[in-house]
């Protein structure tokens, strides 16, 4: 029976899951002496999250016919390179956060050298999954590992900005370019994956779907803001009021609840009026952007 764009969505995730335990379990399996570090990595990468950002380039690659198993090493490569962000977000030197997906954040759970080190290591795994996947052609791997290094500089420019306003006044632009570079850099990679995996792709559509990851990128973490002070810990998996507490300039700081979730419903509406354009009609990318409008953690 055919799948309801909903319950593809699932199976991606537990494909990523899957996938993302194989690279784990990939990792110097030579039998020298190990720390503890891959376990510190294996913590935080199976503790959960949406899976967002692989569902994104499943579903990308998939409008543009790419085999499924091509897409594996990208999808786990964004993946992994948001979960090093997560773990250094929330260190002491940063939002000082100790709660993440309903168990204590890595440093807490294995102390801040650790955690710092499991960020390097699955920054390097991202680059390493990419580049050693002999199912790509090689012009295709340097494209990838190109977007995956910028984009992945941009998140942490977006964090450097984002500390360095901590209890100053910022205005609507310059929050906007933070979100874009912390949050919206590793969205953009993640679609854009999905279509560079075609070498055929038009460039039409590249840039629609640059347009379009950009939108639900800034949407996203105006979204994130808003679920910090109106969604409660469980559900959120993180501690409430995060933000409100570190004197993070956000926006509903700025603007209010109210006004801050007009901002990023437009925001995904606008998405989803760019990717009318795009050559491909019937795809799964509509359901997903309204299941990401109407999310609650
Ligand atoms: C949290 O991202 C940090 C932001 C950039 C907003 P997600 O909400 O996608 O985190 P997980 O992976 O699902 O926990
Ligand atoms: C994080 O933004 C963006 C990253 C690049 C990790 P936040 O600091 O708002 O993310 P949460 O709320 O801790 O998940
Ligand atoms: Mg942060
Ligand atoms: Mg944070
Ligand atoms: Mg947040």
């Amino acid at each position: 029976m055919k799948k309801s764009p909903l319950e593809i969505l699932d199976v991606y995730r537990e494909r990523v899951n899957s996938r993302l335990e194989y690279y784990l379990a990939s990792i110097c399996s030579d039998g020298s002496y190990q720390s503890e570090l891959k376990g510190v990595m294996s913590y935080s990468v199976l503790a959960g999250g949406k899976r967002f950002r692989p569902i994104l380039t499943y579903t990308v690659a998939d409008m543009y016919g790419v085999d499924i198993s091509k897409v594996d090493s990208s999808a786990c490569a964004i993946e992994l390179i948001h979960i090093y962000s997560l773990i250094h977000d929330d260190l002491p030197a940063m939002d000082d956060d100790d709660m993440r997906h309903n168990q204590p954040s890595c440093h807490k759970k294995f102390g801040e050298a650790q955690a710092i080190l499991a960020g390097d290591g699955l920054q390097v795994l991202a680059f390493e999954v990419i580049s050693s996947d002999e199912l790509i052609s090689h012009s295709i791997r340097v494209d990838l590992l190109k977007l995956l290094a910028v984009s992945a500089y941009n998140m942490a420019d977006g964090q450097s900005i984002d500390l360095s306003v901590v209890s100053k006044e910022v205005d609507i632009a310059l929050l906007n370019q933070i979100h874009q570079k912390k949050t919206a850099s590793l969205i953009n990679c993640a679609v854009k994956f999905g279509a560079l995996l075609n070498p055929n792709i038009s460039s039409k559509d590249l840039d629609i779907l640059d347009s379009y990851s950009n939108h639900i990128g800034l949407a996203y973490q105006v979204q994130d803001d808003v679920l910090d002070i109106t969604s409660t810990e469980e559900v959120l998996g993180k501690r409430q009021n995060s933000d409100l507490n570190k004197a993070k300039p956000t926006y509903p700081t700025l603007l209010g609840v109210d006004e801050s979730i007009k901002v990023y419903k437009n925001l995904y509406k606008e998405a989803l009026e760019v990717i009318t354009s795009l050559s491909i009609k019937n795809h799964p990318l509509r359901e997903l952007t309204e299941k990401l409008m109407g999310r609650s953690f």
